[in-house]
């Protein structure tokens, strides 16, 4: 006998549980919620309450869709309602799907959202309530955008649906940092490379007061470092070797004199 009752009040609390306005979509599928469609659902959050409408001409009527991001589209009217069909000039008002009877699923570059326990149909269908279906295809240059009606299918028994389609960023795949730790470097590299000459020219330049080429930073160390350079290459890279004379030609001109015959005697045809 209480054992009854207390079944009773259960049944009771949980038809009233379902008839509460909610603030967000409830996932369908009983208690026990998927991890994947939560967090699904986590991703669309960006647009959460975020509004899009579409209107369609259908002979002499045009009818407005709205459509709420886990939000309701008017508290007033229909709770949780989150997409709507609107006879444009009168006050019909269908509700398509509520978010209380939500279902997320995704692949590579879409998210498919299901709005379901719509108003019932009146004639086809077999009197089903309806659904609305949004599929939300990567669009990396929108938050949300372009949402439309694709069609209305109700030329069969059961299973019938609304569906819709937008664009969104949110449904794009994560994207993988593209740049290498070699070229994340070489990048620092130029930018420590152009802070240090645009920096030491101003200095050189206002500071120190230089003129002309004197204003590149450290001009001298740079000029010694090119001469230390070019004398590691022809060491190291000249394959017919050069006297020591011409080698060193520049450093001092008192060497020059010395043995001037010298230098070309190897160059001779043997
Ligand atoms: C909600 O519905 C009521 C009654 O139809 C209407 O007066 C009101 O403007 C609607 N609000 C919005 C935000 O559409
Ligand atoms: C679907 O979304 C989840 C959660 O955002 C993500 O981890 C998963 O990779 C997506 N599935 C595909 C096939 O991209």
């Amino acid at each position: 006998m209480y054992a009854q009752l207390w079944c009773l009040c259960l049944v009771a609390a949980t038809a009233f549980a379902a008839d509460q306005p909610v603030d967000d979509c409830v996932l369908t599928g009983g208690d026990k919620k998927s991890a994947a469609e939560q967090a699904l659902l986590q991703r669309l959050a960006p647009l959460k309450t975020k509004k899009f409408e579409a209107t369609i001409q259908e002979g002499d009527d045009s009818y407005k869709y709205t459509f709420v991001v886990c939000g309701r589209v008017n508290a007033s009217t229909s709770p949780n309602a989150g997409l709507v069909q609107s006879k444009v000039g009168s006050t019909e008002v269908t509700v398509i799907g509520r978010i209380d009877d939500t279902h997320i699923l995704n692949g590579t570059d879409w998210i498919m959202l299901f709005y379901k326990s719509g108003d019932k149909y009146d004639n086809h269908c077999d009197h089903e309530p309806r659904k609305a279906m949004i599929m939300i295809s990567c669009n990396k240059n929108t938050l949300g955008d372009g949402f439309t009606i694709i069609n209305e299918e109700r030329n069969k028994s059961k299973d019938c649906f609304y569906l819709f389609e937008m664009d969104s960023s949110l449904a794009c795949p994560a994207e993988e940092s593209h740049l290498s730790v070699g070229s994340i470097l070489l990048i620092v590299f130029a930018v420590i490379l152009a802070v240090y000459i645009i920096g030491g020219f101003l200095y050189q330049r206002f500071v120190v007061g230089a003129k002309g080429i004197e204003q590149f930073p450290n001009i001298t160390f740079w000029q010694e470092f090119g001469n230390l350079v070019a004398d590691g290459c022809d060491f190291a890279c000249r394959s017919r070797p050069r006297s020591s004379e011409t080698a060193y030609r520049g450093v001092g001109d008192d060497q020059l004199g010395e043995e001037p015959e010298e230098r070309d005697d190897h160059l001779l045809p043997m």
